[in-house]
């Protein structure tokens, strides 16, 4: 089974324009009503650290990714060191550290998946997506496809995740539908 790059890890030919920035240009997170948030979410936790995941999702809800000015924000606002942020959102692939695709799509093929048809559906996604490679994003920014490790819907095969959704039963054939239905 091959594995192409990870959304933390893959080079893109086009990224989404609309989440694209540079550390000059770069408005920070927690301001105004996010901050407001951000202390409401700071109470829960028995410490400024312990609120580094949901924080990190916040910066990755605005931005759709979490660039190097976003981890130093990130890290002003929680008392901790950039690096350690670092570490954090390249450990899990949940994060995304360069800009991806309006939908990100997750495709399980692991080995029960696999052997119920995944990589065809990889295939028909690269193709119908325009993205051609795993990982990359499609040249309009709309979707960047990459593959990943049990969905923990293995009776369903073949899973796919679309940014937060999820679809079960994917086939091949299904594929052009299901994209059409995306906005
Ligand atoms: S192996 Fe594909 S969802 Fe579990």
């Amino acid at each position: 089974m091959s594995h192409g790059p990870s959304a933390s890890g893959g080079a893109l030919i086009a990224a989404a324009p609309h989440s694209r920035h540079d550390d000059a240009a770069y408005v920070p997170v927690f301001t105004g009503a996010r901050r407001v948030e951000l202390d409401a979410i700071l109470t829960r936790y028995p410490s400024k650290q312990a609120a580094l995941l949901p924080a990190l999702w916040m910066v990755q809800d605005m931005y759709g990714w979490v660039s190097e000015a976003a981890m130093e924000e990130v890290a002003q606002v929680l008392s901790i060191t950039a690096a350690y942020v670092k570490g954090v959102v390249s450990f899990y692939t949940m994060y995304h550290l360069h800009p991806v695709g309006r939908h990100f799509i997750q495709v399980c093929t692991t080995t029960p998946c696999n052997v119920c048809g995944a990589e065809d559906v990889v295939r028909a996604l690269l193709e119908h997506t325009g993205c051609g490679e795993l990982g990359l994003t499609s040249a309009d920014g709309k979707f960047t496809v990459i593959e990943v490790e049990c969905l923990g819907a293995c009776g369903f095969a073949t899973p796919i995740m679309i940014n937060n959704a999820f679809v079960e039963s994917v086939t091949p054939e299904s594929v052009s539908r299901i994209l059409l239905e995306l906005v």
